[in-house]
């Protein structure tokens, strides 16, 4: 009743002293379209019983809420994911610096919005739930089960939204360097990232290879490539590269020759940090950049050469014509 207001909100000062904006409204539309739309607002939202909230807590996304998951008649609720989180490369526990400030929250993540309405390519799903029809006449108990499945198991977020949401926090060279990794800058220079770019949904996005739901990981139990059980550990890289029908015949060689983040683009600063650091695997990766940058240049050139070179020719050419044609020759 109060929310529906779009001018409901208030400007605040923060423990930071900065002016922020805070926003009380709810589209109701929105929240009923979005993953929680069937959802209660005190389902998430606890202490709000008193007008004004005084009370408010901040939301608990590991909390149960009323609904009844039915496989098993339990109450539901994200605390197992919450607790997944917490061991991974990106939780309290499982993070391997000391520095647990940008590790991401649920809502660094999750926006609540379905990224796709409906589910993966509609139109051909709706004609497929005729098939059920055939057998279950009861159209809506139909629709209900095909939509659950369809609906959930279909990609939710497209390649380019996962690129998008990882690149926020592995390509800002800031959080990395307070974290002793490297920023991820040469991936798109790789055939996974054009692909996504020119919307191949068929090819690896950084879940596929970091979070592969075919060997039992999911995005909240991404690990370090340092830890045995990771899709990218050194061991495991031909599984990875040959699941759910991928690199199907990848062998080791494949799966630990090339080059999944580095591109010539990073040779530059390699370069400039090779000084500082010893490390053999180190050299060898700043050797293979240089080589790479060095053909990259040298073909540049001799395309630019060539195509300049045709053009040039043309150009003489014409001019020699309409010399002689000025002349009174042929
Ligand atoms: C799935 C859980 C969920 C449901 C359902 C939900 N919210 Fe929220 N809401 C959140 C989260 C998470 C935040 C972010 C703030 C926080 O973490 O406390 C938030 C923030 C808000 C804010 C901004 C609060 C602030 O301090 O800036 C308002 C207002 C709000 N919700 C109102 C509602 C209303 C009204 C409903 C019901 C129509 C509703 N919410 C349903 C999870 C939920
Ligand atoms: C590093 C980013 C990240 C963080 C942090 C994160 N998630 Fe996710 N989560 C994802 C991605 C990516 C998916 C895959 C579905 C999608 O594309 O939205 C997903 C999927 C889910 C799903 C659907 C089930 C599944 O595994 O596919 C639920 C539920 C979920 N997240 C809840 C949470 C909760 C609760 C938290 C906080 C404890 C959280 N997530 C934190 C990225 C994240
Ligand atoms: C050839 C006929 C036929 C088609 C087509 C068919 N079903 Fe069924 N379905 C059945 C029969 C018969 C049962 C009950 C016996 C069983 O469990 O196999 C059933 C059971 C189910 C159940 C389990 C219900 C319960 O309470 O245990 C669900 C859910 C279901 N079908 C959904 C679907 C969906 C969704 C589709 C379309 C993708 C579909 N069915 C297509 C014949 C069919
Ligand atoms: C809000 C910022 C943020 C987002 C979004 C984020 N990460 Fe991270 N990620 C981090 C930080 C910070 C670390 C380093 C944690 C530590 O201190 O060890 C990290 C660590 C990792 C590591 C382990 C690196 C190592 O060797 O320890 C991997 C792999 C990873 N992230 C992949 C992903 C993927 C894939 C996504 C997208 C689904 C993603 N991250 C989204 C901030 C983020
Ligand atoms: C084709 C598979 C693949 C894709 C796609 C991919 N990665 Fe990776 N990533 C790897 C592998 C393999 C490694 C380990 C590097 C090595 O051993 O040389 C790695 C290493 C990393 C690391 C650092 C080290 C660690 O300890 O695991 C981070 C962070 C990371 N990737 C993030 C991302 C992000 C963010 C994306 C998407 C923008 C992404 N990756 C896309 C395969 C992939």
């Amino acid at each position: 009743m109060c929310h529906k207001y779009p001018g409901l909100g208030r400007y605040e000062i923060d423990t930071k002293k900065r002016v922020v904006k805070r926003v009380f409204y709810v589209n109701e539309g929105l929240h009923k379209a979005s993953y929680h739309g069937k959802l209660n607002c005190s389902d998430c939202h606890e202490g709000v019983d008193k007008i004004p909230h005084t009370d408010a807590k901040k939301v608990d996304c590991g909390k149960s809420c009323h609904v009844i998951e039915p496989s098993t008649g339990k109450v539901f609720s994200h605390k197992a994911i919450v607790e997944d989180l917490k061991k991974s490369a990106h939780g309290v526990e499982g993070s391997r610096s000391k520095n647990k400030d940008d590790l991401p929250g649920c809502r660094d993540c999750h926006a609540n919005k379905p990224y796709q309405l409906g589910f993966h390519g509609q139109a051909k799903s709706m004609a497929f739930l005729q098939v059920c029809h055939q057998c279950h006449e009861e159209q809506a108990w139909a629709e209900r089960f095909f939509r659950h499945v369809t609906y959930r198991a279909s990609i939710r977020r497209p390649s380019a939204e996962v690129v998008k949401l990882c690149s926020k926090c592995h390509a800002n060279p800031g959080i990395m360097a307070r974290h002793k990794l490297d920023v991820i800058a040469g991936f798109q220079d790789t055939y996974h990232a054009k692909a996504i770019q020119y919307g191949d949904v068929e090819v690896a996005n950084c879940l596929n290879c970091h979070a592969p739901y075919a060997l039992g990981f999911s995005p909240h139990r991404i690990t370090s490539k340092q830890n045995k059980k990771s899709p990218t550990n050194a061991d495991n890289k031909r599984a990875t590269c040959s699941q759910s029908g991928c690199h199907v015949e990848a062998t080791k060689e494949f799966a630990t020759g090339s080059k999944v983040h580095i591109s010539p683009v990073k040779a530059a600063r390699l370069m400039e940090e090779a000084e500082e650091s010893a490390d053999d695997a180190r050299n060898r990766e700043i050797f293979q950049a240089k080589v790479l940058h060095w053909i990259k240049l040298f073909y540049q050139i001799l395309i630019a050469a060539v195509i300049g070179g045709l053009g040039g020719h043309r150009l003489l050419d014409l001019y020699a014509t309409h010399r002689d044609s000025k002349k009174g020759g042929r």
